[in-house]
């Protein structure tokens, strides 16, 4: 079973350490999103722009991704939630790969307001089997989720997907 993690993440911090070690337990390779067009350096105006976009399902043009979705049976898919549901740059993978025949294994990570960002990854992977999300909490000092539940998660991937 051949795995790829893609992710987005606007800091390069939390969503990406998490991708890193998802793709590391699952021996997988790993790709981040980027937008064409970069978000504002203030944090304020990110999200301010953030929530126009996400809101309206605005999907911003991605550059094109080094690893080809298409050679993978399995794609863990991550995003910091944005205003309740996935970063619009990962709506854009979304609508632009095939997952058909695919697992898709979405994670989030959030500051307390999860919203609905993993069912709007699962909606939106056509034709893929679904594995259950994770939800990952994000304090000051990193990832808060129980360790216990990430490594359950982690495990029941290999068990159920990758076996
Ligand atoms: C535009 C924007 C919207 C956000 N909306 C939410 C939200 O709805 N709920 C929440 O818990 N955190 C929200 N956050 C916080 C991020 O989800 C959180 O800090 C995440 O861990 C950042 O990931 P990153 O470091 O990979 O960019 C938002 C952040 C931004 C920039």
């Amino acid at each position: 079973m051949k795995t790829l993690v893609v992710y987005y993440s606007l800091s390069g911090k939390d969503t990406e350490s998490v991708a890193s070690r998802i793709a590391k337990e699952l021996n997988a390779d790993i790709e981040r999103i980027d937008t064409v067009t970069p978000y504002p350096d203030n944090y304020e105006a990110a999200v301010e722009q953030g929530k126009k976009e996400a809101e309206s399902g605005f999907c911003p043009e991605i550059k094109p991704l080094s690893h080809d979705p298409a050679d993978y049976d399995c794609i863990a898919v991550g995003t910091p939630t944005w205003w309740y549901t996935m970063a619009p740059a990962v709506l854009t993978f979304m609508r632009q790969t095939d997952f058909k025949g695919k697992t898709v294994i979405p994670f989030q990570t959030h500051a307390g307001q999860p919203g609905h960002a993993v069912s709007d990854i699962r909606k939106e992977a056509k034709g893929a089997m679904l594995f259950s999300g994770m939800r990952f909490e994000v304090g000051k000092l990193g990832v808060i989720t129980p360790e216990k539940e990430i490594q359950d998660w982690i495990a029941d991937i290999k068990k159920e997907v990758l076996a």
